[in-house]
């Protein structure tokens, strides 16, 4: 068992990957297989050390047991972290690197993109592995780009908090959506539909024009978005976003965004509930994406995955229902939900074995 800095939970394993002909250096955690494969992204990206990256890995993994578990999904959570080489490489190379040291995990983890890894980075993995996923979609099989299914859950999750926190539905609402990109977009063009009214902010402008002009939203400052009068606020661009400043001045009393990460600490979750507003936890409402992905992996078919992206409302109502009757803030709830479920499926494979 390898215990991450600051972690409470341990993870199974930890493979160290140091391969000098490929560049290769990184690893990967498997932080739990009690429910399936252990499945999580691959991260590529430039870390002051391989301490850093371990570290990296170690925290990722334990989020994606979470979520996968909470997704009600047959897989465990693992995470692989690659160190970017700083000078020039071969890049199938080094990725093909990667997918050996995958295939020497026998099925224990399955890989896909996450930031800094492309399809064709997948694509050189699969060469070695079976155990990928995020290639190139065939025809009538899930796969390909899951922000549209991510933003389906994004959506759904909404209308449920709205009802619950607010009492109304999502037509009666304006709701303030940061960052307009992949998910951001395709959950604006939702709620357009769906007759919400828009607020909406982005760094990039193209991506601000291109909203106003298919939904009518009104845009402002990427610095006035969460401050803006809305009954929800969506972060859907980077993470981290909540801290003591910004939650004391969040008019919003409902947030629901697929943005990884949304909370900076432990304790926003606690501030966000004293504040009145009701957070409805990003890995549960985001689950989409990896819903996607294990279609994919598991052969499942797109009616499959598509019903389980429409469970998402549900399982998000089991959260709110759990952290109301144990007086919890709603992402201790979860993450209390997720850990309930991983060690039921720990004891299965025990008995099992
Ligand atoms: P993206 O990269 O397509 O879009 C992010 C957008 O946020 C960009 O348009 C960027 O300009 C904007 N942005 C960055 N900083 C900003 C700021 N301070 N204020 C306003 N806008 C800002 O990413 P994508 O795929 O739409 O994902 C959005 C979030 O959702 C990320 O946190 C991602 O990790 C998470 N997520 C995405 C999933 C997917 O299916 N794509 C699945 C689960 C989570």
């Amino acid at each position: 068992m390898v215990f991450g800095p600051g972690l409470s939970s341990p993870s199974e394993q930890l493979l160290v990957l140091d391969d000098a002909d490929a560049q290769l250096q990184g690893v990967i955690v498997i932080h739990s297989t009690g429910l399936g494969p252990a499945a999580g992204g691959c991260r590529f990206w430039e870390y002051p050390s391989m301490d850093a990256a371990s570290a990296d890995a170690l925290r990722l993994a334990v989020g994606m047991s979470y979520k996968n578990a909470l997704a009600d999904l047959p897989l465990g959570g693992g995470k692989a972290v690659l160190q970017r080489p700083s000078g020039p490489f071969d890049r199938k190379r080094f990725f093909a690197a990667f997918g050996r040291a995958v295939n020497s995990l026998g099925g224990r983890y399955v890989t896909a993109e996450d930031v800094g890894t492309l399809e064709a980075d997948m694509q050189s993995v699969s060469a070695q592995t079976r155990h990928v996923a995020g290639l190139p979609r065939l025809a009538g099989r899930p796969g390909g780009d899951p922000s549209p299914w991510t933003a389906r859950g994004v959506f759904l999750s909404m209308e449920l908090a709205a009802m619950r926190r607010l009492h109304r539905p999502l037509n009666e609402c304006t709701v303030a959506v940061q960052g307009l990109g992949n998910v951001g977009y395709a959950l604006a063009q939702m709620l357009h539909k769906a007759g919400a009214r828009l607020v909406v902010a982005d760094l990039d402008s193209h991506h601000v024009s291109r909203t106003v002009a298919t939904t009518g939203a009104k845009a402002v400052s990427s610095d006035e978005i969460m401050s803006v009068a809305a009954d929800v606020f969506a972060p859907c661009a980077l993470g981290g976003v909540f801290s003591d400043s910004t939650i004391g001045s969040l008019k919003a009393k409902v947030v629901c965004g697929a943005a990884n990460n949304q909370l900076a600490t432990s304790e926003d979750g606690l501030r966000l509930a004293d504040h009145g507003v009701l957070y409805a936890p990003d890995y549960v409402v985001n689950a989409g994406g990896i819903i996607n992905v294990a279609a994919e992996y598991l052969g499942w078919t797109s009616r499959d995955a598509l019903a389980r992206v429409e469970d998402t409302a549900r399982r998000v109502a089991r959260v709110l229902d759990f952290a109301s009757s144990e007086g919890l803030s709603t992402d201790v709830a979860a993450d209390g939900l997720a850990q309930g479920i991983i060690a039921g499926g720990a004891r299965r494979l025990s008995m099992v074995a």
